[in-house]
């Protein structure tokens, strides 16, 4: 890594509705991520946080019956809790909300109305109430939304706008010279052609919507949801216009934001312009991953087809939720969501490759090890062969290619299985006790390998293996134990089926 540093964000995610496991996936794997690096002694700042201003927010909140921020209180209080039970090790949880970011909104607004980035004008046009965005004719789809769908309606009135147009030839110069800003590459091409395609103005104020951030010099506005909430990667570590604090000098630039593959633009565009504007060096990478759909359907309302992440957990665990978002689909393209596949990959990958190979192990090393923990095994080729793909493992995370790191993982535990089913242990207990601990031995050392690569996937699983391995007890200090099994293999959904405890 070339960084000194490391400052990784997800997005702010809405609180209209509770969190599923579409925003899991993204923090998981920000965290994945912020927990690989923290363990090679990279000083990390990680941010997560929700996105609370808005009308639709006003709205959901007036059907409820509560006021907009109890709401707001109350669904962000939801996913801090929900990164609690995931293990997420977020630094600064942001809340829009929150003072000190408002703050920094207003005075951001007020600088570039200043340098003319801002300007006062009038729209009239197209504008959907979902989107809470104006939209240009040409990108409406037969008179509707082209993300709801729904009939655009029509508005006139006075607004501010945010100088996009003029960021056009600076943004594909910086395009240009940063080849990995716009990541995966297979998605910066419609970003490219977007910008080719001329930049316009943005509308960055709302006179008809009052849960928001009201502009200081011109009250009757408030700033625009998506204005407000991107300033959020550079106010949560202090930055003002007019003073930026030690701790946003320490962590900007921002390393990499994680976002989904439809608020791309917003982050590729739109974001790094402000920041020119502002004169704020550009973040490193924003890197766009795919979408998760639910047994081949888009999650939503009306499908009513969500899957919340305390569902998955209460029956798999922690750990199976956050192996199975890596593992299951690329970082980066979309995939499909079913508990068919789930339970499949739970029942393959964990119960039995992981959580067979650590019993048949422990299991006999509880037996066999005379209650000593081994010493390190010179000349193992085993272990030598293994300690050797540590790098490449490395290099996949930080490519963020988590499933071919978790591939790349299971590809040795396959290796230490066949090795188990090639020593016999068993049989070596009857014929040859020596060499049988001398396996064992390598066994314990192999696996606390492997302990240690899942640590940023599975940081429970690696710290009971870890714990059962004996890592960091002083030699000869702890017994091998027998142990229960990491994951208990399961055999149907239902709840009460046999063996789905
Ligand atoms: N509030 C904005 C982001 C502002 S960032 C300055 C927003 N929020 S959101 O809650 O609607 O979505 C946030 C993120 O959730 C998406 O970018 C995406 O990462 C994730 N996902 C929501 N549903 C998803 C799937 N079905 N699959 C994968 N991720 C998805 O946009």
């Amino acid at each position: 890594m070339k960084s000194k540093k490391f400052y990784v964000t997800t997005p702010l995610y809405c609180v209209t509705a509770k969190p599923h496991i579409g925003h899991a996936y993204t923090t998981v794997a920000a965290d994945v991520l912020a927990r690989h690096l923290r363990s090679k002694d990279l000083p990390v700042h990680f941010q997560t946080g929700t996105d609370e201003h808005g009308s639709g927010i006003e709205k959901t909140a007036g059907e409820k019956g509560v006021a907009p921020k109890a709401w707001c209180d109350r669904i962000s209080a939801e996913f801090r809790a929900l990164w609690k039970t995931l293990d997420i090790s977020y630094d600064h949880f942001l809340r829009t909300t929150d003072a000190s970011h408002e703050a920094g909104v207003q005075a951001v607004f007020e600088r570039l109305l200043k340098t003319g980035d801002i300007y006062k004008g009038y729209y009239e046009g197209p504008y959907c109430a979902s989107c809470e965005a104006f939209y240009d004719e040409s990108e409406l789809k037969e008179g509707r939304c082209p993300v709801h769908g729904t009939p655009a309606g029509r508005v006139s009135e006075e607004t501010y706008f945010f100088r996009l147009a003029r960021y056009e030839k600076a943004l594909l110069e910086h395009y240009e010279r940063h080849p990995d800003f716009l990541s995966p590459r297979y998605r910066a091409q419609e970003l490219l052609n977007f910008v080719k395609s001329g930049l316009k103005d943005i509308s960055v104020s709302r006179t008809r919507v009052s849960w928001g951030v009201p502009v200081r010099s011109d009250p009757g506005h408030t700033v625009y949801v998506w204005f407000d909430a991107l300033l959020n990667y550079a106010t949560g570590p202090g930055y003002g216009p007019e003073r930026p604090s030690a701790g946003f000098a320490q962590v900007w630039p921002a390393d990499v934001h994680l976002v989904g593959k439809e608020i791309f633009r917003f982050h590729g565009v739109v974001w790094p312009a402000m920041l020119l504007a502002l004169g704020v060096e550009l973040p490193r990478k924003v890197y766009a991953h795919g979408w998760w759909t639910i047994n081949g359907a888009k999650m939503s309302k009306s499908r009513g087809n969500f899957i919340m992440a305390e569902d998955v957990v209460r029956d798999y665990g922690v750990d199976a939720l956050r192996y199975f978002l890596l593992r299951e689909m690329p970082f980066g393209q979309d995939g499909d969501f079913s508990m068919e596949a789930f339970r499949r990959r739970y029942n393959a990958d964990l119960a039995s490759d992981l959580g067979n190979l650590f019993s048949r192990v422990m299991n006999m090393a509880a037996g066999y090890l005379e209650h000593r923990l081994p010493h390190k095994p010179e000349g193992s080729p085993v272990f030598s062969e293994l300690s050797s793909r540590t790098p490449e493992i490395d290099r996949s995370i930080e490519a963020l290619q988590f499933s071919e790191a978790l591939e790349q993982i299971w590809r040795g535990v396959s290796r230490l299985n066949r090795l188990v089913d090639e020593r016999k242990p068993w049989d070596l207990a009857r014929k040859d006790p020596a060499a049988l601990r001398a396996f064992l031995n390598e066994m314990v050392w192999c696996l606390r390998l492997v302990a240690g690569w899942l640590d940023p996937f599975m940081p429970a699983t690696a710290s009971r293996m870890h714990l059962q391995l004996g890592v960091g007890m002083t030699s000869g200090g702890v017994e091998p134990q027998k142990v229960p099994p990491l994951f208990p293999r399961k055999h149907d959904d239902k709840p009460g089926a046999p063996g789905n405890n």
